[in-house]
């Protein structure tokens, strides 16, 4: 990766290499490959539910049975992973749904790993979802709503985790951003005998007005305040380092950076910095935006998903999370 300055190269002839798709195919330097690909699906309660969100085309929150169908279609297109959220029929202080045995996601787990083993299942491990005011950790009332209790939340999470691993995940991904969490989970995790199962934690995730669409698609818009407290400024890629070093340093196996598109020189900096296992997540508005300027016959779909996520495996990401994951599996299979 150390290119030379462009004067000490003989004469330039860059077209020389670009006369044929062959040609080009022998000099590309970044694939993408549906090997790479993790979809996240929504899961609730109920029979051949397929509840549409409005602002994501083509992303439903399913029941159980849907789930299976859904999760099939994008396996047999030869997505490997999925990601799961849970909505919960009942949401409280204390987020009890998140660490339910028979809670949504751990029924859902169960019921993937037995209908088709091969396919990895990923749970996002959160209390927002479960929370009656929908924010990540256990909020102390107060002025302005009250304060986010960091390490008592920990310990719902940790919850959380354990209960995924025992219902047969995977892979465990942390999206709430307290700290300690990682190595809250991976102890936990160790102790309930699940020391091989790895986690993908949710290392660099910004405060970021990319995630509106998935809000109403998980419900989890926080009732009062913002994530701000929690989740990272736009305004900071050092700070994004030292959260993934503190992440790293705490048991993480695979790091994330979220979202990905407006980002793309924090995913490069942590892979190269790290050297780890390394996600990009695509999240809900850039899924959303794609949408909609496609159906307005503004931008072709299929040529911008597959430009943006190539930026992303150019930048340094491995794994690529995307809402288009079994459409982007079906066009790199034609
Ligand atoms: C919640 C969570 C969020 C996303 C994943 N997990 C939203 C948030 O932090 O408000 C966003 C995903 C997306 O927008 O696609 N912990
Ligand atoms: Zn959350």
């Amino acid at each position: 990766m150390s290119a030379k300055p462009a004067g000490q190269f003989p004469a330039l002839r860059p077209r020389r290499l670009r006369q044929s798709a062959a040609l080009r195919g022998l000099v590309r330097e970044t694939h993408l490959s549906i090997a790479q690909l993790v979809l996240p699906l929504f899961v609730r309660s109920g029979k051949k539910i397929r509840k549409p969100i409005g602002a994501m085309p083509g992303v439903f929150q399913l029941s159980l049975d849907e789930l299976v169908r859904e999760a099939t279609r994008a396996h047999l297109l030869g997505v490997p992973a999925v990601l799961l959220f849970g909505i919960p029929d009942r949401k409280d202080e204390r987020a009890s749904g998140a660490y339910a045995r028979k809670g949504i996601v751990q029924q859902a787990v169960r019921l993937l790993k037995r209908e088709l083993p091969e396919l990895l299942v990923v749970t996002d491990v959160c209390l927002c979802e479960y929370m009656s005011h929908g924010h990540c950790g256990i909020v102390q009332p107060g002025p302005r709503g009250g304060k986010i209790l960091n390490d008592p939340s920990l310990e719902l999470l940790a919850l959380a985790a354990a209960s995924h691993a025992e219902a047969g995940a995977d892979i465990i991904a942390p999206s709430d951003m307290m700290d300690g969490r990682v190595r809250a989970i991976r102890t936990a995790l160790d102790g309930a005998g699940f020391g091989d199962t790895p986690i993908m934690s949710y290392a660099a995730k910004f405060a970021s007005a990319y995630y509106g669409p998935f809000r109403e698609a998980a419900e989890s818009t926080p009732q009062f305040g913002d994530r701000r407290s929690y989740q990272m400024d736009a305004a900071n890629a050092n700070e994004a380092l030292r959260e993934v070093a503190l992440d790293i340093q705490e048991g993480a196996d695979i790091v994330m950076v979220k979202p990905a598109l407006a980002y793309l020189d924090i995913i490069h900096r942590v892979k190269t910095e790290f050297g780890y296992p390394t996600a990009a997540y695509a999240v809900s508005a850039e899924y959303s935006m794609v949408k909609a300027a496609a159906a307005q016959g503004w931008i072709d779909e299929r040529a911008v998903t597959l430009e943006s996520l190539l930026a992303m495996r150019r930048a340094g990401a491995d794994i690529l999370i995307t809402y288009a994951a079994a459409d982007v599996a079906k066009w790199l299979g034609e």
